[in-house]
């Protein structure tokens, strides 16, 4: 049997593994609203002495699975799987020109299988969940955790319910959930209405909660700093920047490449730097204050709906993970998110959502602000697919030109100057 233990971040509670609990129920005191759920945030720890690090440098098979020595299973476990990680870390060398750094790399979750990184932590979630025998699953969502729940549950055959925000998902995720079969919600209200409400039906109901204020959902993610040191040569880079919402991923990654360290396999852990957008910065807000509780925002906006979060329940472990790190947090426009977009999808050929632009843009910001070094060796994270969010494209883009079945037409059309390169 693998040894782990599920333990409180803040008062040190241990819970049993067949245990379903979400925070910790030895340290419940009032939220930041007045809420009853805010026991502190649980981690999975290992018994690292008895882990074998050669299990990890020469790992067999592809993907999030590959690492299954880290993962919280016994070696026999069937996952629940459709090959999801494995994604590609292009280099940008002509980004990086442009934007005035030396070396740029892009690790692209957009390639997983439902376009987004979440299904890293599905993958993992779910299969804890078919282990722990539950009836069915659950989770709030800006888009992509439903549109990657929705798979898993379809692929364990368990019934799966999500709630979205009304009006604030964009297409392709709502497509997503739908088409593979879960049971859609549309709230009243936004994000952190919709995570507060599917917490209590979950507790209430013993539906699984699959948000990533479960603890095994960041143990699938966290394999995205695996890769990136392996593809590096088990080497870490300088800093790592992704976007920021309910704060899961800046935290597993984080955690990923603690425990390289700890094995003894790398000797370093990236400056973690998390960008918000400007209308919903409650992290970044925390970060500058030197305050280790964020201050929620009521009413969240951005064109990156993806983080349009004002309460994110990882608060306090990405805080950790930027301050411990050195790392840094900053917020971007929505203009400087549609421009990286641009620039990712017209220099590199990398097809992103806004929220994923936001690692581009908060780079770009930094430089210019003199907190990051031009010889830093940097990869951005890029969260989620181009086409999760098509009607942002058709708002920022020219439309296609409406035209006659008439060479001469086209002729003259095509001899005309082209345009489509003017965002560089
Ligand atoms: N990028 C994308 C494309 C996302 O979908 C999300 C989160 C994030 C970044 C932020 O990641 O929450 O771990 O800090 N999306 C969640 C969802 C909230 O419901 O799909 P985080």
């Amino acid at each position: 049997m693998k040894e782990y233990d599920v333990k409180c971040i803040r008062c040190g509670a241990r819970f049993p593994k067949d245990d379903i609990v979400y925070t910790c129920r030895n340290c419940v005191s009032a939220g930041p609203r007045g809420e009853p759920v805010s026991g502190g945030l649980l981690d999975i720890l290992y018994d690292y002495s008895k882990i074998d690090r050669e299990r990890i440098v020469k790992a067999t098979g592809e993907g999030v699975w590959r690492y299954r020595a880290l993962l919280p299973f016994d070696d026999e476990i069937k996952p629940i799987s459709i090959n999801e990680g494995n994604t590609p870390l292009y280099r940008c060398d002509r980004l990086a020109k442009s934007i005035g750094i030396e070396e740029l790399w892009v690790k692209h979750e957009g390639l997983n299988p439902s376009g987004s990184f979440k299904d890293r932590g599905m993958t993992v979630g779910v299969t804890k969940g078919v282990e722990l025998g539950v009836k069915g699953v659950a989770c709030a969502s800006t888009g992509n955790t439903s549109a990657s729940l929705a798979i898993f549950a379809a692929k364990a055959r368990l019934p799966c319910y999500v709630l979205l925000p009304k009006g604030k998902v964009a297409l392709g995720k709502v497509a997503q959930a739908i088409m593979h079969g879960a049971k859609v919600f549309s709230l009243k209200g936004n994000f952190d209405d919709a995570l507060r409400v599917v917490r209590v039906l979950c507790e209430e109901e013993s539906i699984y909660l699959l948000n990533s204020v479960n603890p095994y959902r960041l143990e699938g993610q966290k394999t995205i700093a695996f890769e990136i040191a392996e593809k590096l040569g088990w080497a870490v880079p300088d800093r790592v920047i992704l976007p920021v919402g309910n704060a899961g991923n800046i935290s597993a990654i984080f955690k990923g490449f603690s425990e390289l360290m700890t094995l003894g396999i790398t000797t370093t852990i990236p400056r973690m730097t998390g960008i918000q957008a400007a209308g919903a910065k409650p992290i970044v807000n925390a970060f500058k204050e030197n305050k280790e509780e964020i201050t929620p925002e009521d009413n969240p906006e951005t064109i990156a709906s993806a983080i349009r979060i004002g309460n994110p329940v990882n608060a306090a472990k990405a805080l950790h993970a930027m301050r411990s790190s050195g790392g840094g947090a900053e917020s971007v426009t929505d203009e400087e998110i549609t421009e990286a977009q641009l620039l990712l999808a017209r220099q590199e050929g990398i097809g992103v959502e806004p929220a994923s632009a936001a690692s581009i843009a908060g780079l770009k910001k930094l430089l210019e602000m003199g907190e990051i070094e031009r010889d830093e060796r940097i990869v951005c994270v890029t969260t989620g697919h181009l086409l999760k969010d098509p009607e942002r494209v058709i708002q920022i883009c020219e439309p296609p030109i409406e035209v006659e079945a008439d060479v001469d037409v086209l002729r003259k059309m095509v001899r005309s100057p082209f345009e489509a390169m003017k965002c560089m």
